[in-house]
């Protein structure tokens, strides 16, 4: 897609699709009251065009709400679509986001392949541009990759009028959203891949070679080097697959950087997780290829910051295998000795995606790594806590959790905390071993897991990111396709940049 600021007054711009978007402006909460609609411009000619059916009930600017005209009287363009952003009193940078993504989804879905959108006059310029372009990039990824009679509807081409003066902010502002939007796509082009088309050794190629186009070092370990760092909990997983592991450890070292703080990025690659012997029911089995979203999420943060280069280290690890059962196979109360030293009891080989973490995140300290965030399709249970809207985040370190709600304040991605603390220590207690992978109750399920994964960060400043519930989307919505979302990796990438800024 071709990205461009356009200094052109919004009547003169030729082009196929112009969008403009409105708002209510309505403060009262009666539910009867009228909206007020006012567009969020104050180009007249704009004004003049939309005059005549914004009047009407025909269109009440609630957030995503879409009006279509063809022709427009007074401008240059064929079509002025206009688009919702809600009540303006409470409508953020986000809801712009969501509103451009609408507009890219609306004019593909109509084979119109450009767009030329009038940013809002109530957000600076470079929030709007930020929030425009990344809307329209993420809006732009369908994953529908298999079908034969697969239409190309990508977007050609985005122009984003202005009317100051193109500016180095303006064009940084556009850069940065085109690498966070790209890279979130890029993610979510994994994580669609079926397990068959997505095996470790592949998730593992896919880093190098992101690696070797953006100048990241990159080192792809199979089973020997796992065996020499004694990674038994990681091991265990894999012993039941027929398909080799892959460690990926990548490395972002700029050049003048201080030595210290190391961002250590790990993630959970399970190409397709059965369950292993503990196998999951065959009802939505085939949704496992997804379980490696943590890790496509770590690898496409890398390929943004290696890019946006802050002036900080940052080192990612992805654990990758499959989840199987088979003669190899661990089995229900095995015992494995995870690479720090410490016994674990696996009393459900389902949850197996803790057990490489803990070999992921002691690995990450040991190469150095000072504050650490993972990200996971780590249990069910936070969908039971959170549904699919919020993510779970949790943390040992109010530092570092107070650097992630910055993050998140940027990303607009949604994430809601949850406990990891010593009261809940109880329920990973094992009899014959140091600590057990399951709790000893269904309650607090995603807390089991994270305080799981603490016994391996041990004081070291850490965040988890507990993306089982928000890592596929089961439907459309306006503004993005159903299929893996890519949560996740914008405010990764705006965490680990914020450690870079003095
Ligand atoms: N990959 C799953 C978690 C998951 C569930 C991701 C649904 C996406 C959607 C994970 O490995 C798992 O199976 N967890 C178990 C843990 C349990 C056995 C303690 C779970 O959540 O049921
Ligand atoms: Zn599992
Ligand atoms: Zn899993």
């Amino acid at each position: 897609m071709i990205l461009e600021l356009r200094g052109s007054a919004p009547s003169a711009a030729e082009t196929e699709l112009l969008v403009v978007f409105a708002a209510d402006q309505n403060t009262s909460k009666a539910k009867d009251a009228k909206p007020e609609i006012a567009l969020l411009t104050s180009d007249s000619s704009v004004k003049q065009a939309a005059s005549g059916v914004l009047g009407g009930d025909e269109f009440k600017a609630k957030a995503n709400e879409t009006l279509l005209l063809h022709r427009p009287q007074a401008l240059e363009a064929a079509r002025l679509l206009i688009v919702g952003v809600g009540k303006s009193a409470k409508a953020t940078p986000h809801d712009l986001r969501k509103a451009a993504g609408t507009a890219a989804r609306f004019a593909k879905a109509r084979g119109i392949r450009s767009l030329t959108v009038l940013p809002p006059e109530n957000f600076s310029q470079t929030d709007s541009i930020r929030a425009i372009a990344e809307g329209a990039i993420i809006a732009d990824f369908d994953s529908d990759t298999y079908r034969t009679d697969r239409r190309d509807t990508s977007l050609a081409s985005l122009a984003i009028l202005t009317s100051q003066p193109a500016n180095a902010a303006a064009e940084t502002a556009l850069r940065e959203a085109a690498i966070v939007a790209e890279s979130q796509n890029f993610a979510r082009s994994l994580i669609n891949e079926p397990s068959n088309r997505m095996t470790p050794t592949i998730l593992g190629q896919r880093a190098a070679e992101v690696a070797a186009e953006f100048g990241l070092q990159c080192e792809v370990h199979g089973a020997d080097k796992l065996r020499e760092l004694k990674m038994g909990a990681f091991l265990g997983v894999a012993q039941g697959s027929d398909e080799p592991p892959a460690l990926i450890v990548m490395r972002y070292e700029p050049a003048g950087a201080s030595a210290q703080p190391v961002i250590g990025l790990v993630g959970k690659g399970i190409t397709f997780d059965t369950g292993g012997l503990s196998l999951k029911p065959a009802d939505s089995m085939e949704k496992m290829k997804y379980d490696m979203a943590g890790g496509a999420t770590m690898i496409a943060a890398m390929r943004a910051i290696a890019q946006i280069k802050p002036s900080v280290r940052v080192i990612c690890v992805v654990c990758a295998t499959e989840n199987m059962p088979s003669g190899k196979a661990q089995k229900p109360g095995d015992v494995q000795i995870a690479m720090s030293g410490k016994s674990i009891e696996v009393l459900n080989t389902d949850a197996e995606g803790r057990l490489v973490l803990a070999d992921g995140l002691h690995y990450a300290r040991q190469l150095g790594a000072t504050h650490l965030i993972n990200a996971a399709t780590l249990t069910g249970a936070v969908s039971i806590a959170l549904g699919q809207v919020n993510a779970g985040v949790f943390s040992n370190d109010e530092a570092a959790y107070g650097q992630f709600t910055k993050a998140v304040e940027k990303s607009g991605e949604k994430f809601w905390r949850l406990p990891v603390e010593d009261d809940y220590r109880d329920q990973i207690q094992s009899s014959i071993a140091d600590i057990r992978n399951t709790g000893l109750t269904r309650y607090g399920g995603a807390t089991n897991a994270a305080m799981f994964l603490k016994e391996f960060v041990e004081d070291t400043p850490w965040v988890h990111l507990d993306i089982a519930g928000t890592a596929w989307l089961d439907a459309d919505k306006p503004w993005i396709a159903r299929g893996p979302s890519g949560i996740g990796v914008r405010s990764v990438i705006e965490w680990a940049c914020g450690y870079g800024e003095k």
